[in-house]
């Protein structure tokens, strides 16, 4: 199973997100066969966005972040039941803007990937090397570090999904990698965590120009994209496309 999904990081009105979830309801599944998607909204939409989609759709939803505690006095943030309570079926864990500016450690994804898995839902988590680390040669090590780090302790890390998110890919101010950039990391993380984790995904600066080609990057298992799908027709766009890689893999 690939999987091909979408944070919306911090976007998103009441009125935005009926609209996406609309479009993606009227979208016909067919054309992505093989590829599981997920939506990952702001916490005040997960609600939202899981009642729109409805019970039965075959977009996942999850949540960006969630805290390692139990529900209690903890002010600003929000509890794995709480985002479970609003739908979520995964749980985004270490994205690099977190590690950047909020203060996000190792650690607290550890803890985190614990609590989420205790709860039964799934984490995705977020790993990637500086533009410093990619200079120095040093990319593999850092990141592997970074989901051994993540995995410490975890009884059953075939639940976790991984996404390699180079930091100097993400965003507006990321440079889109070619995928031959990106081929050397994947192979060493896949041959080091492929047989033990569910999947590795590619984020960082996907859009429809490059997404087939990153997918057929070998150990690639699935796509994790931000701006290019904050519009629903183009995160089909994507899907799509996806869905014909999966489709020539299997023809
Ligand atoms: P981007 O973000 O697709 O906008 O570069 C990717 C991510 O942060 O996961």
């Amino acid at each position: 199973m690939i999987w091909v999904g979408t944070s919306w990081k911090m976007t998103g009105t009441r009125a935005s997100a009926r609209e996406y979830c609309d479009t993606l309801a009227r979208a016909d599944p067919d054309g992505w066969r093989g590829i599981q998607p997920f939506v990952v909204p702001p916490f005040t939409l997960i609600a939202q966005v899981h009642d729109a989609l409805g019970a039965g759709s075959p977009f996942l939803v999850g949540a960006q972040d969630a805290h390692w505690a139990p529900p209690g006095a903890w002010t600003g943030e929000v509890s794995v039941p709480q985002v479970a309570d609003a739908g979520a079926v995964l749980v985004e864990l270490g994205h690099s803007e977190r590690r950047a500016h909020l203060g996000e450690t190792d650690e607290r994804v550890n803890l985190k990937v614990e609590a989420v898995l205790a709860a039964g839902l799934r984490p995705l988590v977020c790993v990637g090397d500086s533009a410093q680390e990619l200079a120095s040669g040093r990319s593999a090590d850092v990141v592997s570090a970074q989901i051994d780090a993540a995995l410490a302790g975890v009884a059953t890390p075939e639940r976790v999904l991984v996404a390699y998110e180079p930091v100097w890919a993400i965003g507006e101010c990321g440079r889109p990698p070619a995928p031959g950039e990106i081929e050397q990391v994947v192979d060493r993380l896949a041959r080091r965590f492929g047989d033990s984790v569910q999947a590795i995904l590619y984020g960082g600066s996907v859009g429809p120009d490059n997404a087939a080609d990153l997918l057929r990057v070998p150990g690639v298992g699935g796509l994790f994209v931000g701006r290019a799908a904050w519009r629903a027709e183009g995160y089909l766009d994507l899907l799509r496309r996806c869905g014909t890689v999966v489709a020539e893999n299997q023809g």
